[in-house]
């Protein structure tokens, strides 16, 4: 499958989700809400499934790890302490003829993104033609036309995150204008100043419009773990080093709304903040970067669909910060951040709320904040990944093609469709007994209508990993036949088995074990 800035698969994933029952627009029968999704009834197990995986990766595999669910709703001092008052903004930039409106460092990392296209495709041109002795990276270090593509490439980000880091927003509309970028819907290149748009949702909660307060809804989970810190580690004992995982909605008022369900405007993280001695956070750091990257790879969506960006500049209170990327439709893209905050948070906490956040170590008989170690993804995201990458185009072996939704077994919707092969002579009777012995273990879904050639295909198409048909030999021998989505191929069960069977393909205790 053609994945890179494929422009058709993205557009195939957006039609798929929608047709089978995943993903809708929210509230589309008003023409929709920008940046806001429902999930179907594919898409809401899909998306359970994923969170489960994460969550028992979590709390059930690690001693130390506890999970808690907090209130999108905070005191708003919290989020002056955590730093979103004041600084969780976008620049953003109008453009005066077309009234739309942009992130200012977007349209210039679309403009590199444009030009490393452009180098690409000369690169790619020429080891065409070259053959197989072709040194792409020779090539691009030593042809001009390259080259000035790759400079165009680079350069203007290394600008602009220096502009930005100098609160230079002046400088970023020069930049902007220098390079001549132009509104992508209309061309015109008529801009207004660049601003700061700060993302938070504002709301209000009170009986009368005098006496309300305001607060934010929040921005990020990871907050509702910190101000509990105390409260968990004490309540539960908890020794450092110790984490707190937390999943549940999140909301930003995003301004770039594009690539489907990957920036929305409400959306779900999945977090966890690990505690731990000063000193020792580069340490874990390494330990759950690799963790992390461990999970993903189990899902087997192969591995050279994932790598780490490690950050270069950082938020002034990380000393460690990487990103793990996935290749997504439209190129590699964070799916998941791994940080190391130090001490910043709880501390912040501490001066705003003036409680102590401390744990007393009892080995070195002192009190101090505990540094900390974040992973955080996001829910949609992660269900973005997995389910582009699972969508496939094959070629068939006797000739014809097939669309075929290759979920991961432990996450797709429905487990196994129990088929009989006709809708008489017994067989549908026997099929409802089969869905009533597997039904307490997993998702299996009925079907008896059309020809099984066609429910096979529907399945495939829906990501269901089994079909499991009951033929009139199934009254003789007491056996079905299992079909793989993936390899096509069929296989005589027997039915005294068959739970079993599918239990050790589609359970997530099997899957959490190739962690
Ligand atoms: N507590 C740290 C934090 O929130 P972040 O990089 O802003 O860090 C973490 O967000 C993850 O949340 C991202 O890696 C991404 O997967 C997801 N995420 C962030 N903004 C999102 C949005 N607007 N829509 C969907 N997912 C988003």
């Amino acid at each position: 499958m053609a994945k890179n800035n494929d422009q058709d698969q993205f557009k195939k994933v957006l039609s798929h989700a929608k047709e089978y029952g995943y993903v809708f627009q929210s509230s589309e029968i008003y023409d929709g809400l920008s940046a806001v999704y429902d999930y179907g009834q594919n898409g809401v197990e899909l998306k359970k499934n994923i969170r489960e995986y994460w969550w028992q990766a979590m709390t059930q595999l690690n001693q130390d790890i506890v999970g808690i669910d907090t209130a999108i709703f905070m005191h708003p001092t919290v989020w002056k302490a955590s730093g979103h008052v004041d600084a969780f903004n976008d620049p953003l930039i109008d453009n005066k003829d077309s009234k739309k409106r942009y992130r200012a460092d977007v349209l210039v990392e679309d403009y590199c993104e444009k030009h490393l296209q452009k180098a690409n495709k000369e690169i790619a041109k020429a080891a065409k033609r070259f053959g197989e002795d072709f040194d792409a990276k020779m090539y691009a270090e030593t042809n001009p036309r390259v080259m000035g593509y790759m400079k165009k490439a680079t350069e203007p980000t290394a600008r602009l995150a220096q502009l930005l880091e100098a609160e230079d927003l002046e400088g970023v509309k020069a930049l902007i204008e220098e390079l001549e970028i132009a509104d992508p819907d209309t061309g015109s290149k008529n801009w207004t100043d660049v601003r700061q748009f700060n993302l938070m949702f504002g709301t209000k909660i009170g009986a009368s419009a005098d006496t309300a307060t305001d607060l934010f809804l929040r921005p990020e989970t990871a907050q509702g773990i910190f101000v509990n810190f105390l409260n968990v580690q004490k309540s539960g004992r908890m020794k450092i080093p110790f984490g707190i995982a937390q999943t549940g909605k999140a909301f930003r008022n995003e301004i770039v709304a594009r690539q489907f369900i990957f920036r929305q405007r409400e959306f779900e993280q999945m977090e966890m903040q690990y505690f731990v001695k000063p000193g020792t956070e580069l340490k874990w750091f390494e330990i759950w970067k690799e963790k992390r990257m461990a999970w993903h790879r189990s899902l087997g969506m192969g591995d050279e669909n994932y790598r780490f960006h490690d950050h270069e500049k950082m938020a002034h209170y990380a000393n460690a910060a990487t990103d793990i990327e996935f290749d997504f439709p439209f190129g590699f893209k964070e799916l998941e951040g791994i940080h190391s905050r130090t001490d910043f948070d709880l501390k912040a906490h501490e001066e705003h709320s003036g409680k102590k956040l401390q744990f007393f170590d009892h080995e070195d008989n002192k009190s101090y904040v505990p540094y900390v170690l974040e992973t955080s993804i996001g829910l949609d995201r992660m269900f973005l990944a997995v389910f582009s990458n699972s969508l496939v185009d094959e070629k068939l072996d006797g000739g014809g093609e097939r669309t075929v939704l290759k979920l991961p077994a432990v996450l797709a919707p429905v487990k196994a469709a129990i088929l009989p092969l006709l809708k008489k002579d017994g067989l549908p009777e026997i099929a409802n007994e089969i869905v009533d012995e597997l039904k307490w273990s997993m998702n299996v879904a009925y079907e008896e209508k059309d020809s099984i050639g066609k429910r096979y295909a529907r399945h495939d198409l829906n990501g269901t990993p089994y079909c499991v048909t009951i033929d009139h030999d199934t009254k003789e021998d007491h056996a079905v036949t299992v079909r793989d989505r993936d390899t096509m191929t069929q296989e005589r069960v027997a039915i005294k088995d068959l739970k079993s069977y599918l239990e050790s393909r589609v359970s997530m205790s099997e899957w959490l074990r190739k962690i």
